[in-house]
């Protein structure tokens, strides 16, 4: 935990005067964290790995859970990965080398092996937010994201729109393969086939978005009056593209985002809101029931979504 010989170590103790001021704080803080570990048996830190905290939706969370957990008197250790499951990894390997008394997990697609060792020793309580990670018996906290989708896809028909274009994030996430499942079922329910279905994908990136969205205009593909984005950075980008294309929004064209980030309210975006406060809350409750009772069943929680009618989708010019 120090990095230094336990000689060195007795001597801060005894002799403190012999030890470099740096290298001593480093071994009272060891031994601090060692004395509080042993005698409750955690140390009140909880890790919490999520894939970019650059996007407003993860910080959202961030303080749903630290509203609650630091009621519990929890310090939240924040891990942001880059969506790298490299990066994830070795997040978690410090987490676990820290001594977390329990994890709180957003995955950034495929479970690294790391994380699959953890689960199966069962040696640390994980929750996991928002994503499944695939791992059967595991803890999760999620919205209902194929219905959500539904119901944006439909609205969207019902405006009477017939050539819509699907913005994809992550692909690989449990909440991406699910809101296009959900979009293409809308688009099958309003009859909707073929080439009035677009398709871009862009890692749920506001660049990556715009970018996408940029070129097909600019190749002349974007024949859609409708974009259904699966979250709303994407949908903001996507937005950025349309005007510099001198397209009037709603008129030209309609988006619906996902996700209902303070940034949609500001842009005047309808989109589908996620409960992300409710959902950091019951993660940290889970977790902090999950460290008092090991033996706690693993719980899978699906929290509603809903529909926020703003300014950016109208009824389909003919
Ligand atoms: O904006 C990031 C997206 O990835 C959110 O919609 C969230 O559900 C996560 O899965």
């Amino acid at each position: 935990m120090t990095g230094v010989s336990m000689a060195t170590i007795s001597r801060a103790l005894s002799n403190p005067g012999k030890v470099r001021p740096a290298t001593r704080m480093r071994i009272e803080a060891a031994i601090r964290e060692f004395r509080q570990k042993s005698s409750s048996g955690r140390s009140g830190l909880i890790g919490m790995i999520v894939p970019d905290i650059a996007n407003e939706f993860f910080p959202l969370m961030l303080s749903g859970v630290e509203g609650e957990g630091s009621e519990s008197g929890c310090t939240v250790m924040l891990c942001s990965c880059n969506g790298q499951m490299k990066a994830e990894e070795r997040a978690l390997r410090k987490l676990l080398d820290i001594g977390v008394d329990g994890i709180i997990y957003i995955t950034s697609g495929s479970a690294p092996p790391l994380l699959k060792e953890t689960i199966a020793s069962q040696s640390l309580p994980v929750i996991f937010l928002d994503r499944d990670p695939g791992i059967p018996g595991t803890a999760l906290i999620t919205t209902d994201n194929r219905n959500g989708m539904l119901q944006a896809a439909r609205y969207l028909a019902t405006l009477g729109h017939r050539r819509i274009l699907y913005l994809g994030g992550s692909e690989g996430t449990s909440t991406e393969m699910l809101r296009w499942q959900g979009f293409m079922e809308a688009m099958a329910d309003a009859s909707i086939h073929g080439d009035a279905i677009g398709e871009l994908h862009a890692g749920f990136s506001a660049s990556a978005a715009y970018e996408a969205v940029k070129d097909l205009i600019a190749v002349g593909g974007f024949g859609y009056t409708a974009i259904a984005a699966a979250n709303d950075v994407m949908a903001l980008g996507a937005l950025k593209a349309i005007r510099e294309a001198k397209k009037r929004v709603p008129e030209d064209v309609s988006i619906i985002g996902y996700d209902d980030i303070p940034s949609a309210a500001f842009s005047d975006l309808t989109t589908v809101r996620q409960p992300f406060m409710e959902m950091g809350r019951s993660a940290i409750l889970q977790l902090m029931a999950a460290i008092s009772d090991c033996s706690m069943p693993q719980k899978r929680t699906v929290l509603p979504s809903s529909i926020v009618f703003r300014g950016t989708c109208a009824i389909a010019r003919d």
